[in-house]
């Protein structure tokens, strides 16, 4: 049924569906769950150490045999900044004084660098497929992972972007819309030209020869049957995947995410430092007029993470980071491998109907 099948067989996948793996979100049970179903899952590991990644892959490998996605953000945090968290902090204080906390300290590092320790137990590992986001790693780390055998995927949110990923040897391109919910996939912080996916995608699809997958605000089989039609050769979705029970998200963000559209969603970088897309909360309101405050990514996450912890403790979702795209509207709550059944269905309704 699919109008393109380059993708599928990069993959050695039955449906050129990709599970976005979102960080904090994702788990070994939903990447199974749509494994098994046909797609791909995949899990988001920029928040993991060589160590919870053998185990977290372990628990995937004993839960499908079917290909799967680990992911990575391409980052290093940056040098200790203790002016701009002092001052940040100040920024911060009402809240931190509303949720009862004390004054922020030395902020703590959420995200580990992309290192060799996580080549490593990559290189053992060998995954089917490896994704990152915000760039490629170097030369060496990407010639080590593709000669173990791993297909290797990154995001692009401009043609010029989606040509330097293949020149540094991806073999599949995201093509990652304004729409997307989640961290901006941009190489460089801020510098999003902000693309929707309409103007992208086929861009991207002019500018490489590898398959393209189109992700932001794909949530049904008429986003997907639209993907194709501009070039795309797969999709990638995250938001509607948060609404399965498969996925680790806290309660209260749960059922933010079924008024979704009620919400809306907005850009922001006071919560992690780099420009991200979430449900448009107390927080993300309140902090617009300091944007350019923001310490570098994820510098700034450090001092809002605790923030997050207390108002999930107090039962409020106004703190919370709750990131989603600008198809949340169309959120279902149903297990992960039959969402990803009833796409493959609507997808062929839609393609046998035009
Ligand atoms: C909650 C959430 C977390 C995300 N975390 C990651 C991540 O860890 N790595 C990544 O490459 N992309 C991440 N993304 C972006 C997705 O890969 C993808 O671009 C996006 O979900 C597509 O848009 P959609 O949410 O409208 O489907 C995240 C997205 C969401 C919604």
């Amino acid at each position: 049924m699919w109008p393109r099948k380059d993708l599928i067989e990069l993959l050695g996948i039955a449906h050129p569906i990709i599970q976005a793996p979102m960080a904090g979100s994702t788990t070994p049970a939903i990447v199974a769950a749509v494994s098994n179903a046909g797609g791909l899952g995949s899990l988001g590991c920029a928040r993991d150490t060589g160590q919870s990644l053998r185990e977290r892959a372990g628990e995937i490998r004993r839960a499908t045999n079917k290909p799967y996605n680990l992911n990575f953000f391409v980052h290093k945090n940056p040098p200790p900044d203790p002016d701009g968290v002092a001052r940040m902090a100040r920024r911060l204080k009402p809240y931190y004084d509303e949720l009862g906390l004390s004054e922020a300290s030395e902020p703590k590092q959420i995200y580990p660098d992309f290192d060799d320790s996580i080549v490593d137990a990559l290189l053992e590992l060998r995954p089917p497929i490896v994704s990152f986001h915000y760039g490629m790693p170097d030369a060496d780390a990407v010639a080590a992972l593709k000669k173990a055998g791993s297909v290797i995927i990154s995001s692009a949110t401009t043609a010029e972007e989606a040509r330097w990923l293949e020149d540094a040897g991806a073999d599949a391109i995201i093509a990652q819309g304004y729409e997307a919910g989640g961290h901006r996939g941009t190489r460089e912080p801020n510098t999003d030209t902000g693309l929707g996916g309409i103007a992208l995608i086929p861009q991207v699809a002019d500018a490489v020869k590898v398959p393209v997958i189109a992700a932001g605000g794909i949530a049904d089989g008429r986003g997907i049957a639209a993907a194709f039609a501009l070039g795309a050769s797969g999709v990638q979705i995250g938001t509607a995947f948060l609404s399965t029970p498969e996925s680790g998200i806290n309660p209260l963000y749960r059922n933010a995410l079924l008024r979704g559209a009620d919400m809306g969603t907005a850009l922001t970088r006071t919560i992690s430092g780099r420009m991200a897309r979430g449900l448009r909360n107390r927080f993300i309101e309140e902090m617009r007029a300091y944007e350019d405050e923001s310490l570098a990514f994820p510098l700034q996450y450090g001092l809002t993470g605790p923030l997050q912890v207390a108002s999930a403790k107090k039962g409020s979702d106004e703190m919370l980071a709750m990131w989603a795209g600008q198809a949340v509207a169309f959120n279902r709550a149903m297990p992960a491998g039959e969402l990803l059944e009833t796409l493959v269905e609507e997808t062929r309704a839609v393609l046998a109907g035009l």
